[in-house]
């Protein structure tokens, strides 16, 4: 099993729910986040003259998919869906997962995704 983190314009969250659905993933989970690349925040100007405001919202989303999902093509749809070109678009990452068990039956495997 992989689990894929990605962080993305808010904004873009139904886009790229809508598309991961399609591709047959069922479960995800999304978080509120700030953070900011390798920018280090965004440079505004106001009356006051320019400051910069480093955590910018993002949404993370989450998702753990079996072996058998191709993971290339999740990658390119969340990257397609998410991107506008302009700095911030966000990042994936993709990491091993170990084990997973579905509390209510304690089924466990890539089988209770
Ligand atoms: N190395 C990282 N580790 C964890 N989260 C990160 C990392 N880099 C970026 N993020 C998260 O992704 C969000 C978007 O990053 P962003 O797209 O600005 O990356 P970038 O490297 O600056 O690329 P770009 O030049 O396109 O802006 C950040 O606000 C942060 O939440
Ligand atoms: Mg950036």
């Amino acid at each position: 099993m992989k689990k894929i983190e990605c962080y993305i314009r808010p904004e873009r969250l139904e886009k790229v729910k809508k598309a991961l659905f399609a591709l047959g993933v069922k479960g995800m989970s999304i978080t509120d986040a700030k953070g900011h690349g390798h920018q280090g925040g965004i440079k505004l100007t106001g009356r006051a003259g320019d400051y910069v405001v480093e955590w910018i919202d993002k949404l993370k989303l989450e998702l753990v998919v079996s072996e058998t999902m191709p993971l290339e093509k999740i990658m390119d749809i969340i990257v397609e869906n998410a991107a506008t070109g302009k700095p911030g678009d966000g990042k994936i990452f993709v990491l091993p997962v170990e084990e997973a068990i579905r509390i209510r039956t304690r089924e466990t495997g890539e089988g209770i995704l």
